[in-house]
């Protein structure tokens, strides 16, 4: 629930501490999200079961991960348990070589703000506000930005996502991609370090859902951010660098493709810009 603009500043407060857009990528090799013995049950008592059993994975930056599996597997346990979102029982998570559950409530609040984007299926969007105005929020209250350069800002990464035309209205009257779409022009204002998404192609069509996926890829490869994904369509596999999948709340072994694909692109694909970055097809 929304309650004051002072809890919307501390929800959208700006990443001050992640590296400037403009600055190139610099990959290096030590992982910056690394969960180790993560254990994780619901109910008690003959009820109590496990969702994740001894989770160990280490996630890169510039890399798309796909984190796949059946039904009930623990997918999105493992996705919230990693993202700051669901504490495990048991286990260790390290972001940025600090162990995420140890911090205080503040901390984990900062932590979530300053390196975290979440993307869900049914896309978080506030419902009293247009899409204009669930950028402008978080730049207004996130980044501090006054309210013209906030609208210049929104409108121009609305416009390069395609919504140029449907940036006044709200949620209700979005079909379920362009609500998609604005969900991620929402995650990627902040240029965060980790980016969590739940199904998110899940209610797109084909083309909606690659549309997605291109713009998670170029988030990765761009900006450096670790993508994880959350999918159950294997024609996404294309977009992984990595394929982690999951059976009866554990990792399957030997899952990563031998050599990483890349997408074929497609017809008709024209490249934007976004703040300083160029994305692809949309
Ligand atoms: N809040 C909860 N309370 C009780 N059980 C839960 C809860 N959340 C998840 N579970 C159980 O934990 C297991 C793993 O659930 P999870 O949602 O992580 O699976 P998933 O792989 O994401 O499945 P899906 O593909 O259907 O989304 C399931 O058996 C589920 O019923
Ligand atoms: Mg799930």
């Amino acid at each position: 629930m929304l309650k004051s603009p002072a809890f919307l500043g501390r929800l959208f407060r700006t990443p001050a501490a992640i590296e400037s857009p403009r600055m190139p990528v610099v990959l290096d090799k030590s992982p910056v999200l690394v969960a180790e013995g993560l254990t994780r049950s619901f109910g008690s008592g003959d009820t109590k079961m496990y969702a994740l059993k001894d989770v160990s994975l280490a996630l890169h930056r510039g890399e798309l991960n796909l984190l796949m599996g059946p039904s009930g597997s623990g997918k999105s346990t493992l996705l919230a348990c990693l993202s700051a979102l669901l504490r495990p029982d048991s286990g260790r998570v390290t972001a940025h070589g600090r162990d995420v559950w140890s911090m205080n409530n503040a901390q984990m609040e900062e932590f979530r703000l300053k390196h975290c984007s979440y993307i869900f299926q049914g896309y978080n969007l506030f419902p009293a506000f247009t899409a204009l105005q669930q950028l402008e929020v978080v730049l207004q209250w996130g980044e501090g930005l006054g309210r013209r350069e906030a609208r210049k800002r929104a409108e121009h990464v609305l416009g390069q996502l395609g919504l140029s035309n449907r940036m006044h209205l709200r949620p209700a009257a979005l079909s379920g991609g362009e609500k998609q779409r604005v969900a991620i022009a929402r995650a990627l204002v902040k240029n965060p370090s980790f980016i969590f998404a739940d199904e998110p192609t899940s209610a797109l069509d084909w083309d909606n859902g690659q549309q997605v996926m291109d713009l998670l890829k170029e988030c990765a490869k761009l900006r450096g951010a670790m993508v994880l994904v959350v999918a159950h369509d294997h024609r996404l596999e294309s977009y992984a660098d990595r394929i982690i999948r999951m059976a009866d709340g554990q990792l399957v072994r030997n899952a990563s493709p031998d050599s990483p694909k890349r997408p074929e692109p497609r017809k008709n694909q024209t490249r934007v810009r976004i703040n300083e970055f160029e994305f692809a097809n949309v």
